[in-house]
């Protein structure tokens, strides 16, 4: 399904070498202004043309609205932007699925039908109106109190600092490569540059906080806060695994002892209990497998002819998928707190 969501309504559609991305957003009523500078800030984070290591695809990432402000301000009906796709190649992609990619997984599924260009529906691409319709959600968070913010925790076996997961604070700088730590900059730089020449890519993490969610946000059973929150973040092509808070050896390590107003000391819960928020800001983890798409010799899988072949690849692609798949992050992060925190209301 591309559509996620209960109070907020999110759906998704276009595909990398289609004619656009773009999403649908809907439950915000009517009278919200958006902040346009901010919201292009975000896609800027995002953005290839940001970062000079992530894939030569460099697109404008013009936006077009097509439903549901009038003025910047919204109507109570549905918004729709898009995006157009101006700068692919298709003819960088053949009918040989690549090692890892989705491209064998999604010709099983559609058969001949299926749009393997660009990564099709399961490129990074998607990624854009994912964090179009985030940084909306993020600025109507604002009504509550609540901000959304995450750093790069590693990149390959190089590791940033942790969160106070007590009292997290927004990293400084423009956005664009946050780290705690600055010193680790140089070398997370050196390390994916020295990558990119091999022809290779890395692994990387990301953290991420949310602040100001009252406790007892989030519902039973199924739309717990780490179960919407995954949802979404799932949709992220790449993202491996979700953590919240820290799992220790022993309960007694494990458990966070209360202080006044309810608050605790630790903050090992990562802010949830029993899928609800508890007060405490909501810490998690995200991490991402190596970009699939390396330069050196593979064995690649012909789909017209049925067998494994020898491939090497030879288009425009990232060295890892962050910094640039933060704004990601914290979009999912936005857009699944707020529909809990509408759903309680
Ligand atoms: C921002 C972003 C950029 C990405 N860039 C590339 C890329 O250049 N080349 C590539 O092969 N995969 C890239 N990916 C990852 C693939 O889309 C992803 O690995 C693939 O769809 C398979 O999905 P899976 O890894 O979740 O199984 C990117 C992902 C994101 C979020």
């Amino acid at each position: 399904m591309d559509t996620a969501g209960n109070r907020i309504k999110l759906g998704l559609f276009g595909a990398s070498h289609a004619e656009c991305v773009g999403f649908t957003l809907s439950g915000l009523g009517e009278g919200f202004a958006i902040d346009f500078d901010e919201l292009r800030r975000g896609l800027i984070r995002r953005s290839a043309a940001s970062h000079p290591f992530a894939t030569g695809r460099h697109e404008a990432d013009d936006l077009i609205i097509e439903s549901g402000l009038d003025n910047g301000v919204t109507t109570g009906e549905t918004i729709r932007f898009s995006f157009p796709n101006r700068a692919h190649r298709s003819g960088d992609y053949g009918l040989i699925a690549r090692p890892s990619h989705a491209d064998y997984a999604a010709f099983m599924k559609y058969g001949a039908a299926a749009d393997i260009a660009g990564g099709g529906k399961f490129s990074g691409r998607m990624t854009l109106p994912l964090t179009a319709a985030g940084e909306i959600c993020r600025q109507y968070l604002r009504r509550y109190g609540v901000e959304v913010f995450a750093h790069v925790l590693a990149i390959g076996g190089l590791r940033d600092e942790r969160f106070d997961p007590v009292s997290p604070k927004i990293p400084e700088g423009d956005g664009l490569f946050p780290l705690l730590n600055e010193g680790m900059r140089g070398p997370m730089l050196a390390l994916i540059e020295k990558t990119r020449e091999a022809g290779d890519t890395l692994s990387c993490e990301a953290e991420c906080a949310v602040t100001g969610v009252p406790a007892g946000v989030g519902e039973p059973l199924f739309d717990g806060v780490e179960g919407t929150l995954s949802r979404l973040l799932f949709m992220i092509p790449g993202l491996r695994g979700v953590d919240f808070g820290d799992i220790m050896e022993y309960g007694s390590e494990t458990n966070d002892q209360f202080t006044e107003g309810g608050n605790t000391a630790t903050n090992r819960s990562g802010g949830v209990n029993g899928g609800m928020a508890n007060g405490m800001p909501i810490v998690f983890r995200a991490r991402f497998r190596p970009v699939p798409s390396i330069g050196l010799p593979q064995t690649g899988f012909d789909l017209t002819e049925k067998k494994p072949v020898p491939l090497t690849i030879s288009g425009r692609h990232d060295t890892c998928i962050l910094p640039r798949g933060l704004a990601a992050v914290e979009a999912a992060a936005a857009i699944g707190i707020l529909d809990l925190i509408l759903m309680g209301e």
